[in-house]
């Protein structure tokens, strides 16, 4: 019988839009996806927003929405992006839904009946002016080892000490700035120290259906470890899954005013959206849940949410009485130029903007492809490197091959391919795996495998054509034959290649199909060369090389509006000099038509923007960017910053070093090119820079860190 399949991957927060890690996981999970269907595999590929919790709560009512509000403002945003990449997801859904009210309750009755549900009465912080209990990221107070002020309530970012929140001096609700009391509140818990949970997840965890890695992470949680001292921690500890009112969540059934915190209903949501992607196809959803249902059940996370998804998920799962995960498949992180990528911090790439720029989602597929494998390793995005293998692989190799024949065929031969040439046709088969090792690799996740393989094909075809050379051939009239073959032949490994290639570039695979009149995408098809007589239509054009001036715009573009800068200082326009060549510079954004453009702001606004003085303490030129200089920043903080500054035109390196300016502390930072760039420095200059661009300086006796107001 042919596999059934259901694949998830995590249910992104609602409280903010899709940033390239989400990207990366939908592609990483779609090309996989996309492959099984070409198997003829029966796919459920589904999502949802991860719709309830604090945060979200609290963002809504900073904004003065409903949390359900807020939820939906970003649902709407998520086909956009989508749609964009290829992201082929049978059904999106959210947690917030009556499918998962019903099946989260339902779970937790389950697990209460088998005897696993406790409660127990603990003491936590509760917020008296907000009148609600504080998570801990919102506690903040001084470290009890150095004293540092303003740390978080897990660890001390100034020692690395790591503690409870109620160990913090001075503690104060980042909420309301109230010092927080201690509170007593009945919890409810999942006992997953229970002996039964611990056998199962022993089994489950460890019987090969996780990556090594991450089965011994499962390993060490639950054996529990010793530590150096020689002391063992216990294994599994039980699992506070309440929280009290106010709370956007589920109810849990008989215990008025306790919600399910947001950890136990989001996997759940997994099978909420099965639940309604199968009542809009007409497909029994008992025939997924039960436990010996005939289905794979495949997760793709990230590496941070290994814990709830190798442990707290399958346990719920077994003893609520459903099937239990078959694969949870891990991914690392995505790194921008080898940095970590912050959202908050308005770092990393914007997929929105990538679209916007017309960039094409299957260079980016195809890159991230090129780079991921089953292992849980990071994958760095560099610029310089998507642009080189995008170039010289797609543009370069593949598309490269039918742009050199299709034309000869269709103008000389009415496009009918002629029979096929059992040697040449051998002849490609050698230097590479094959197509079957090719859909191993697949299966397994090693897509830069996959990809070395095809493309190692794709070089064998490419000199075959570069021996062949159909343009001489086209010029004698004695070699016709001769021509048609070559032709016929690169052509049908091209229909090959860009099958190999649909699971990650289905635009692509489909743009061939049209162009040589091919049925849908099939990987059985890549037995059988296409015959003799076979018609294509004219060529069309397949795919552009990237320009490298597109990953200028979007590294330079602002990733986020800056908080903290105005509007117009922050964000410069598009088609603007500035915007284009000055990001963190002296750019003045769009050119106001007078001296000023009438509007005025309060004093209040101007505080806002946080000026030092800075000392250059040194300056140089940056490879590949004829606009800016890499400055390094002393603004009196006891480090550096790094600032890229549009000034490469105005100022020598030599002539900067040791000066003072003046420059924006608080502008969030920005992810370029060339790397983080951590404020900017003022200087003036007319709007077209007619006249010169001069950095601002300080009167003599002023020190780096002042504050300029
Ligand atoms: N809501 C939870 C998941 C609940 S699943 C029942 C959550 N959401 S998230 O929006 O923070 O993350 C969603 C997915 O994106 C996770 O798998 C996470 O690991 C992944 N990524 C977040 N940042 C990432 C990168 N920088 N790179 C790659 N993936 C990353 O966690
Ligand atoms: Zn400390």
């Amino acid at each position: 019988m042919s596999r059934r399949l259901f694949v998830t991957t995590a249910l992104p927060y609602a409280n903010g839009s899709f940033h390239i890690g989400h990207i990366m996981e939908y592609i990483q999970a779609d090309i996989w996806v996309r492959f099984q269907r070409m198997q003829g595999r029966e796919v459920h590929f589904v999502c949802a927003d991860d719709a309830h919790g604090a945060p979200i709560m609290l963002k809504a009512e900073s904004e003065g929405i409903s949390p359900k509000e807020l939820v939906d403002r970003i649902a709407a945003e998520r086909p956009a992006y989508l749609k964009g990449f290829h992201i082929s997801f049978d059904h999106w859904h959210s947690t917030d839904s009556p499918e998962n009210v019903e099946l989260s309750q339902d779970v937790y009755r389950k697990l209460r009946a088998a005897g696993l549900i406790a409660t127990r009465t603990i003491e936590q912080f509760y917020d008296p002016v907000k009148g609600m209990f504080l998570p801990d990221r919102y506690i903040k107070g001084e470290c009890p080892k150095c004293g540092a002020k303003d740390q978080f309530g897990d660890s001390c970012e100034v020692c690395g000490a790591v503690y409870a929140p109620t160990e913090l001096k001075q503690p104060y609700s980042t909420l309301t700035g109230a010092t927080p009391v201690m509170r007593e509140s009945e919890h409810f818990f999942f006992k997953l120290s229970d002996p039964r949970c611990v056998a199962f997840l022993r089994e489950w965890a460890l019987e090969g259906r996780l990556q090594p890695e991450v089965a011994n992470k499962a390993r060490e949680w639950l054996e529990g470890s010793t530590d150096t001292a020689g002391e063992r921690s216990s294994g599994l500890a039980d699992w506070d899954i309440s929280r009290d009112a106010p709370y956007f969540g589920i109810p849990i059934p008989d215990a008025p005013g306790k919600y399910f915190y947001v950890w136990l209903d989001a996997p759940i949501g997994y099978l909420a959206s099965l639940k309604a992607h199968c009542a809009r196809r007409g497909l029994d959803f008992n025939a997924f849940i039960a436990p010996d249902a005939d289905v794979e059940q495949v997760h793709f996370i990230g590496k941070d949410i290994i814990y709830f998804h190798t442990l707290f998920w399958p346990a719920m799962l077994k003893f609520a009485g459903y099937k239990v995960p078959d694969r949870v498949n891990v991914h690392g992180f995505i790194t921008v130029s080898g940095e970590k990528m912050s959202k908050s911090r308005g770092t990393g790439i914007s997929p929105l903007r990538y679209l916007e720029l017309g960039m094409n989602p299957e260079w980016l597929r195809y890159y991230l492809a090129a780079k991921l494998n089953a292992r849980v390793e990071d994958v760095d995005f560099n610029p310089d490197d998507f642009v080189a293998r995008v170039n010289a692989d797609l543009v370069g190799k593949l598309v490269n091959i039918a742009s050199r024949c299709a034309g000869f065929l269709v103008k000389r031969f009415d496009g009918a391919l002629a029979g096929l040439d059992h040697g040449a046709h051998e002849g490609f088969a050698k230097p590479w795996a094959g197509p079957e090792a090719v859909a191993t690799l697949y299966e397994q996740r090693e897509f830069g495998k996959a990809l070395r393989e095809i493309m190692q094909f794709a070089d064998a075809v490419n000199q075959y054509v570069d021996s062949e050379r159909p343009w001489d051939l086209a010029k004698d009239p004695a070699r016709t034959a001769d021509l048609h073959r070559c032709c016929s032949t690169a052509l049908r490994a091209f229909r090959d290649l860009s099958l190999l290639l649909a699971p990650v570039m289905p635009e692509m695979a489909e743009r061939v199909r049209e162009f040589m009149n091919l049925p849908a995408a099939d990987w059985a098809a890549l037995a059988t060369p296409l015959p003799e007589g076979h018609r294509i239509n004219a060529y069309q054009h397949l795919m552009t090389r990237v320009d490298p001036k597109q990953l200028d715009a979007l590294f330079e573009a602002p990733a986020a509006a800056a908080s903290t800068a105005s509007s117009s200082a922050a964000a410069p326009a598009k088609n603007s000099k500035a915007g284009a060549g000055s990001a963190s510079a002296a750019a003045p954004g769009p050119a106001p038509a007078s001296a000023t453009d009438g509007e005025t702001i309060d004093i209040q606004t101007f505080a806002q923007v946080d000026l030092r003085i800075a000392k250059i303490v040194s300056a140089e030129h940056v490879a590949g960017s004829d606009k800016l200089l890499k400055l390094s920043l002393d603004l009196g903080e006891g480090r550096l910053r790094t600032v890229f500054s549009g000034i490469r035109a105005h100022y020598a390196p030599e002539q900067l070093v040791g000066r003072l300016t003046v420059a924006v502390a608080n502008l969030a930072p920005r992810k370029m090119k060339f790397g983080l760039s951590e404020g900017m420095v003022l200087a003036a200059s007319f709007p077209d820079d007619g006249g010169g661009v001069f950095l601002l300086e300080p009167d003599s006796g002023a020190q780096p860190g002042m504050k300029v107001r």
